[in-house]
């Protein structure tokens, strides 16, 4: 399974499926590309240390990017995209290329359709926070539990099937940052599960 790994900033969902492939957690899964749409960003510096196929690819004209990524997706041969700390939304044309072929990592708790509700574990019901800031909205919310989801991409932003949640529960002194971090370290082990899902659903599809 050849992935294509998205990022926009510092990268460090990327370094966990990194991580994990090197040491052996993820047979028969390669990243074969990552992408960057920040010249600087800590992402693409994650790649690089690691001699991964990495480009910068700026993203000032969309619909010339969306050319440009579409060529490096076939190209490379990428069976899955996954979106890790990707702050950029495509053109629906662009997503409905790759259907069950790209996924999206986001930093709250999600429910399985365009429902205004989550259901968590401890049975509160919580709203579905969709797009940016979520981290800080989870805590102005009040709410006790939130987490992070990750789901196929559909034109719709931040919907779409749900492959894999985790919940993170939040503490009373949480501020956004510490929060934050709490998700990512959720996140770091989530991603890689995610993956390691798919790749099986797939080999169980074939068989
Ligand atoms: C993650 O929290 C992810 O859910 C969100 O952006 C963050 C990316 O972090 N979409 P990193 O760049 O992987 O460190």
């Amino acid at each position: 399974l050849r992935l294509a790994v998205f990022v926009s900033g510092s990268g460090s969902n990327l370094q966990a499926l990194i991580d994990a492939t090197e040491a052996g957690q993820l047979p028969g899964i390669e990243i074969a590309l990552v992408i960057c749409n920040r010249p600087g960003a800590q992402g693409l510096q994650r790649a690089l240390n690691h001699k991964l196929p990495a480009i910068y690819l700026p993203w000032k004209n969309r619909e010339e990017a969306e050319r440009r990524a579409t060529a490096l997706i076939d190209l490379f041969h990428i069976d899955l995209i996954v979106l890790a700390g990707w702050m950029r939304i495509f053109n629906p044309d662009f997503t409905a290329q790759y259907p069950q072929r790209m996924i999206n990592l986001h930093p709250a708790l999600l429910p399985d359709n365009a429902e205004e509700t989550y259901t968590t574990s401890d049975g509160s019901v919580i709203p579905a926070l969709r797009g940016l800031h979520v981290v800080q909205r989870a805590i102005d919310a009040g709410l006790k539990i939130t987490g992070s989801t990750v789901h196929y991409v559909i034109p719709e932003v931040d919907a779409g099937p749900v492959l894999l949640r985790s919940e993170v529960a939040i503490e009373p002194d949480d501020d956004e940052e510490r929060l934050q971090t709490r998700i990512k370290e959720h996140e770091h082990l989530l991603v890689v599960e995610a993956v390691r899902k798919y790749q099986y659903q797939l080999d169980t599809k074939k068989k």
